[in-house]
Formats: structure tokens, sequence, C-alpha cells
């Protein structure tokens, strides 16, 4: 008797446990009225796996994942009706109507005309980014937003991870894509999904991207770098210096591109930043934890990247750079003594320069009133 109970009671609990852990009909409650009517429709969209046909023979199934749904930003809060307007039940489904149509990327297109309404800041960041202004010059096969957000689970694919951000424009950007799996901020993002790296976005933005291949995107393209690269929190952990934005600033590479940047002009010759001696997206790091990482073997690499754009130098010419060591006494004592003197000679001779020009104005002032001098 006992243990009928017992039974019951069990199988009671394993019932409610099972009722909350519906997704779909738990988490649907906060707008009743649009989840009833998502179910309705759902009721055919989660089974059936109807393909409607367009002219050029392409083909699309009409089945919906139910969970992907409603687990959604859009399925908590929206009807299916929200952005299907045309549809109603009693004439649905409609007869052959898609065969209208030219392709099954002209109904997408077509369909995803609807983000507009209640999106209408990202729809205008997007129709200024590079991607739609090619596809309006080029005619160039760009995405529009339901490629990389399901309308139905709208972040499932965009943002599930930094590994899926950077996956999704790796799909249309292949070659780009095999590039940066290969960097050393490619395999760390790979093999290690570590946060700190760079994914597209990070460099490239995501809404408003900017074609990355003006001058202009050259010439402040170290700011990127610099994110990161300067920011002690983020490079600790990985003993890398901080040093690198500011030596860079300093020699004659960064200062002649600062010096373009501030007067917009165009640099009338190949200026060197980050990616011209590092690569773009095949950074290669040294090898961490590599102990035969020796100052000639660093000496030979790097002469390969100097000839890109200084024909024909020999090792030596490499000396002549600091790399991203800031000047010592005991690295380059004769860059550090110039800097030291002119450290010191600099403020002095503008103090004394002052002290002359207010040495001046004081005699000036103790002179009026007196007889000015006349010759005869
Ligand atoms: C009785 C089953 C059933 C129900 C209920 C149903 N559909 Fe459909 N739906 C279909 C079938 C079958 C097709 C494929 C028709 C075709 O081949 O063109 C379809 C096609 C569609 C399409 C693609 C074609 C188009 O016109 O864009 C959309 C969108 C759609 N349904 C939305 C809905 C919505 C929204 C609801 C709820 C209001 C709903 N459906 C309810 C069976 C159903
Ligand atoms: C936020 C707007 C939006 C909402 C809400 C929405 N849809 Fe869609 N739906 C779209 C867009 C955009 C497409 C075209 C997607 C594509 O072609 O990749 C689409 C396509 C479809 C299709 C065609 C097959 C496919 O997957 O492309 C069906 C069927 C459909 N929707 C049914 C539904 C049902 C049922 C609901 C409610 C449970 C719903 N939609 C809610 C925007 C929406
Ligand atoms: C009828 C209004 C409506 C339409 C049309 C609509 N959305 Fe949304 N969208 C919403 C609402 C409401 C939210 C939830 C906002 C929130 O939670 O802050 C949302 C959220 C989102 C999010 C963020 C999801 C998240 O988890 O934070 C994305 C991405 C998105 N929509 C993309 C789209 C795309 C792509 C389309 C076109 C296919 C579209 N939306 C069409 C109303 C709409
Ligand atoms: C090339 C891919 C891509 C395209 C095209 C795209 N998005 Fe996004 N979107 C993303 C990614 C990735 C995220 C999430 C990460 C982020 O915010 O950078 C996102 C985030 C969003 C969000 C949520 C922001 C938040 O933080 O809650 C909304 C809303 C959104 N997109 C709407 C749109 C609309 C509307 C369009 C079309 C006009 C569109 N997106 C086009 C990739 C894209
Ligand atoms: C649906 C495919 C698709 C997706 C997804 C996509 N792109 Fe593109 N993108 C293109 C096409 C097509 C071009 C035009 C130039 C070409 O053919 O490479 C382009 C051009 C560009 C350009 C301009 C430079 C050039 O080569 O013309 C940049 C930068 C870019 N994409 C970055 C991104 C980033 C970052 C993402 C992810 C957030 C992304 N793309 C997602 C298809 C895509
Ligand atoms: C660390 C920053 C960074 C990351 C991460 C990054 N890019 Fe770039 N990308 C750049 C820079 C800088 C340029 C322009 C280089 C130049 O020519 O000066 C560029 C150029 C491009 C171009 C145009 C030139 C070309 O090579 O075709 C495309 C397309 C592109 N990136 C796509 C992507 C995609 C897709 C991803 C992710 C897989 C990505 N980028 C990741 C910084 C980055
Ligand atoms: C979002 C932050 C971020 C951005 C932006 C970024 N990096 Fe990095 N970078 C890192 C992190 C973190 C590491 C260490 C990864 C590891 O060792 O696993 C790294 C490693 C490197 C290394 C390898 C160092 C070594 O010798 O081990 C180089 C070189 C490098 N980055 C150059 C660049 C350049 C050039 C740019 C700009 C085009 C850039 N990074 C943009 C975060 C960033
Ligand atoms: C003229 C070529 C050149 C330019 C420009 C340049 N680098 Fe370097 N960078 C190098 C070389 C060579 C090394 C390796 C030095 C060594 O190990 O002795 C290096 C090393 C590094 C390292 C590894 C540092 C460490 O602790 O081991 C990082 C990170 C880095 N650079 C980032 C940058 C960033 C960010 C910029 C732009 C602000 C930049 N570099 C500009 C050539 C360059
Ligand atoms: C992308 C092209 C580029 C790369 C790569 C490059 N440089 Fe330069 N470098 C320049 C330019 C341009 C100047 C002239 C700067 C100016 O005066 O505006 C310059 C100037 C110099 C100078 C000053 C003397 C002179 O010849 O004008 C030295 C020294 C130098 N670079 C060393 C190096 C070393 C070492 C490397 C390799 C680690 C290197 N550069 C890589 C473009 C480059």
């Amino acid at each position: 008797m006992f243990a009928d109970r017992l039974s019951f009671l069990s199988a009671g609990l394993i019932f409610l446990f099972l009722g909350v852990g519906i997704p779909g009909l738990a988490q649907a409650a906060p707008n009743s009225k649009a989840s009833a009517q998502a179910i309705q429709c759902l009721a055919c969209h989660a089974q059936t796996d109807v393909r409607m046909r367009f002219k050029d023979g392409s083909e699309k199934s009409v089945q919906l994942n139910h969970d992907a749904w409603s687990q959604s930003a859009h399925g908590k809060s929206l009807a299916c009706t929200d952005c299907h307007s045309g549809i109603n039940l009693q004439k649905h489904p409609a007869k052959k109507s898609k065969q209208l149509l030219n392709s099954a990327r002209d109904y997408t297109v077509q369909q995803s005309q609807s983000c507009e309404h209640c999106h209408s800041v990202y729809y205008t960041r997007v129709l200024d980014n590079i991607h739609s202004k090619l596809a309006r010059t080029e005619n160039a096969k760009t995405p529009i937003c339901v490629d990389c957000h399901d309308a139905h689970a709208p972040l499932d694919s965009a943002r599930s991870s930094r590994q899926a951000i950077s996956k999704n424009c790796g799909d249309c950007h292949p070659g780009v894509y095999a590039a940066y799996k290969r960097s050393v901020h490619g395999k760390a993002l790979q093999e290690e999904n570590n946060p700190d790296v760079p994914v597209c976005t990070d460099c490239h933005s995501t809404h408003t991207i900017t074609d990355p291949r003006t001058d202009l995107f050259h010439t402040t393209s170290y700011e990127l770098c610099a994110k990161c690269h300067q920011d002690e929190k983020k490079m600790t952990p990985y003993g890398l210096t901080t040093n690198v934005l500011s030596t860079y600033l300093e020699d004659f590479h960064g200062a002649s591109n600062r010096l373009y940047k501030m007067s917009h002009q165009n640099p009338k010759q190949a200026l060197a930043s980050c990616t011209d001696c590092h690569g773009i997206h095949d950074i290669q790091g040294r090898a961490r934890n590599n102990p035969t990482h020796t100052r000639a073997e660093v000496r030979e690499r790097v002469i390969v990247t100097c000839r890109k754009c200084h024909e024909g130098v020999t090792p030596a010419f490499a000396d002549a750079w600091l790399s991203h060591y800031p000047a010592t006494l005991q690295s380059a004592p004769l860059v550090w003594a110039v800097k030291v003197i002119f450290g010191v000679l600099n403020p002095l001779l503008i103090t004394f320069c002052l002290l002359n020009v207010l040495l001046n104005l004081w005699r000036v002032a103790n002179r009026r009133g007196r007889p000015t001098y006349k010759p005869f």
C-alpha cells in the first residue's frame, strides 16, 4: 500500500519535472497569444517536410525547428504572422504561389525585408557597409540579414560563440579563413577556445564593415592591434611585451605613418604598418616555450620581411633597427645616450629661450617713459 503511494508520488514528480522541462511550453509564456498562434502553425511546420519548388528548379523545405524557435528572442515575443503577414490559416497553405518566384534565393531576399520594420537601426548600419556597397556596384553575392541570423532563431548562427562568428564569415571567405586558422590568433581560438584573441568582427566590426583595402584603413590599422597589444592585463598571461606600440610609433615607420594619418594625405610610398611585418590573417608567433629562439634566428627571419620594401639589404641592415626593444644603456648605448642628452638639452634650451624673451620684455617695459635715444 505504502509502496503504491510512493510510486504514485514519484510518477507525479517525474511528470512535473518533464512538464517543466519541455522548453517550448515553459518558455513561450511571456507572450501567450503569440505562442498560441505559433503552436498552431508549428503543429504542421515542425513535422511536415514538404518542399517548396521554384521556377529555376531550386527547392526549400518548410520544416522548422520547434525548440530553436521557442528558445529564441523572436520565439519569446513574436507571432509568426508579425513577419508572415500575408498568411492566415483559412487560406493556407497557399497553392503553388511560390512558383511565381524565380529561385529559393529570391524567396529568402523577399522575406527578409521584414527585418527593417523592427530593426531599422541595424538595417541602416548595414546599408552603408562594404557588403551592401559591393552588392550595389558589383552585384556581388554579399550577405543579407538572414545569411548570418536564422530568422527563426536569430542569434543561434551568429553569436552562439566566437568560433561560430569567425566560421560564419569564413564560409564565404574561405581563403582568409584558412590563413586565419593557421595564425597565432586563429589557432588559439580553434584549439583552446581562447577568448582573448581577435575574431573577424573585432577587426572588421559586424554590421559596419568598411573597405579594408583603402589607404586610410592601412594607416590606421595599427590601432586595431594596439587595442589588445598595449593592454597590460591581456598580454601578461602570454609573456608578451606591451612596448610594441610605443616602439613602433617612435621608429621611422611608425612616425611617418602617424604623420600621414594626421595630415589625411595619401602616402606616396608603402608605409610599414604592423601587418606589413607580421602578416594580416596569417600572423605567426615565436612558438611559445621554444628555447631555440636565438637572436641570429630572429635576424634571419626579420630580414626577409625587411626585403619586401628595402630591396637587397644584408642581415646587418636589421641591426639599424631596434625592433620592439626600447633603447637602454645595455641594448643600444648610443641611441640611449642621444635620447638622454636630447631629453636634458631640449627642456634646457626651451627654458633659456623663454627666459631670453622674458628678460627682453622686462627691459622694454622698464625703458618706458625714459627719453628715447636720438642720434644727433
Ligand atoms: C495544415 C498544415 C499547416 C499549417 C497549420 C500551417 N502551415 Fe504553413 N505551410 C504548410 C505547407 C504544406 C506549406 C507548403 C506550401 C507550398 O508548397 O507552397 C506551407 C508553407 C508555409 C510558408 C512558406 C510559403 C509562403 O507562403 O511563404 C510559410 C511562411 C508558412 N507556411 C507559414 C505558416 C504560418 C505562419 C502558419 C500559422 C499561422 C502556418 N504556416 C500554418 C502547412 C501548414
Ligand atoms: C522575424 C520574422 C519572422 C518570424 C517571426 C517568423 N518567420 Fe518564418 N521566415 C522569415 C524569413 C525572413 C524567412 C525566409 C528565410 C530563408 O529563406 O532563409 C522565413 C521563412 C519561413 C518558411 C519557409 C521555409 C524556410 O525555413 O525558409 C516557413 C515555413 C516559415 N518561415 C514559417 C514560420 C512560422 C511557422 C513561424 C512561427 C512559428 C515563423 N515563420 C515566424 C521570417 C520570420
Ligand atoms: C515584428 C518585429 C520584428 C521583426 C520583423 C524582426 N525582429 Fe528581430 N527582434 C524583435 C524583438 C522584439 C527582439 C527581442 C529584443 C530584445 O529581447 O531586446 C528581436 C531580437 C533580434 C535579435 C537579437 C536576438 C537576441 O537573442 O538578442 C536579432 C539578431 C534579430 N532580432 C534579428 C532579426 C532579423 C534578421 C530579422 C528579419 C528576418 C528580424 N529580427 C525581424 C522583433 C523583430
Ligand atoms: C555578416 C553577418 C551579419 C549580417 C549580414 C548581419 N548581422 Fe546582425 N549580427 C551578427 C553577429 C555576428 C552578431 C553578434 C555579435 C555582434 O554584435 O557583433 C549580430 C548581432 C545582431 C543583433 C543583436 C545585437 C545584440 O547585441 O543584441 C541584431 C538585432 C542584429 N544583429 C540585427 C541584424 C539585422 C537586422 C541585419 C540586416 C539588416 C543584420 N543583423 C545583418 C552578424 C551579422
Ligand atoms: C554570404 C556570404 C558572406 C558572408 C557570410 C560574409 N561575407 Fe564578406 N563578402 C562576401 C562577398 C561576396 C564579398 C565581395 C568580395 C568578394 O567576392 O570577396 C565580401 C566582401 C567583404 C569585404 C571587403 C573586402 C573584399 O574582399 O572585397 C570584407 C572586409 C568582408 N567581406 C568581411 C566579412 C566579415 C568580417 C564577415 C563576417 C562578419 C563576412 N564578410 C561575412 C560574402 C560574405
Ligand atoms: C587582427 C585583425 C584582423 C582579423 C582578426 C581579421 N582581419 Fe581581415 N583584415 C585585417 C586588415 C588589417 C586587413 C587589411 C590589410 C591591408 O591590406 O592593409 C584585412 C583585410 C581583409 C579582407 C580584404 C583583403 C583580403 O585579404 O581579401 C577580407 C575579405 C577580410 N580581411 C576578411 C576577414 C575575415 C573573414 C576574418 C575572419 C576569419 C578576418 N578578416 C579577420 C585585419 C583583420
Ligand atoms: C582581441 C585582441 C587582439 C588583437 C586585436 C590583436 N591581437 Fe595579436 N595576440 C593577441 C593574443 C591574446 C595573443 C597571444 C595568443 C597566444 O599566444 O596564444 C596574440 C599574439 C600575437 C602575436 C604573436 C606573439 C608571439 O611572438 O608569440 C603577434 C605577432 C600578434 N599577436 C600581432 C598582432 C597584430 C599585428 C595585430 C593587428 C593586426 C594583432 N595582433 C591584433 C590578442 C590580440
Ligand atoms: C618593421 C617591422 C615591424 C613592425 C612595423 C612591427 N613589428 Fe612587431 N615584431 C617585428 C619583429 C621582427 C619581431 C620579433 C622581435 C624579436 O623577437 O626579437 C616582432 C615582435 C612582435 C611581437 C612579439 C613581442 C614579444 O614579446 O615577443 C608582437 C606582439 C608584435 N611584434 C606586435 C606588433 C604590433 C602590434 C605592431 C604595430 C603597432 C608591430 N608589431 C609592428 C617586426 C615588426
Ligand atoms: C611595408 C614596407 C616596409 C617594410 C616591410 C620595412 N620598411 Fe623600413 N622603411 C619603409 C619606408 C617607406 C621607410 C621610409 C620612411 C620615411 O622616411 O617615411 C623606411 C625606413 C627605414 C629605415 C630608415 C632608413 C631608410 O632607409 O630610410 C630603416 C633603418 C628601416 N626602414 C629599417 C627596416 C627594417 C629593419 C625592416 C624589417 C624589420 C623594415 N624597415 C621593414 C618601409 C618598410
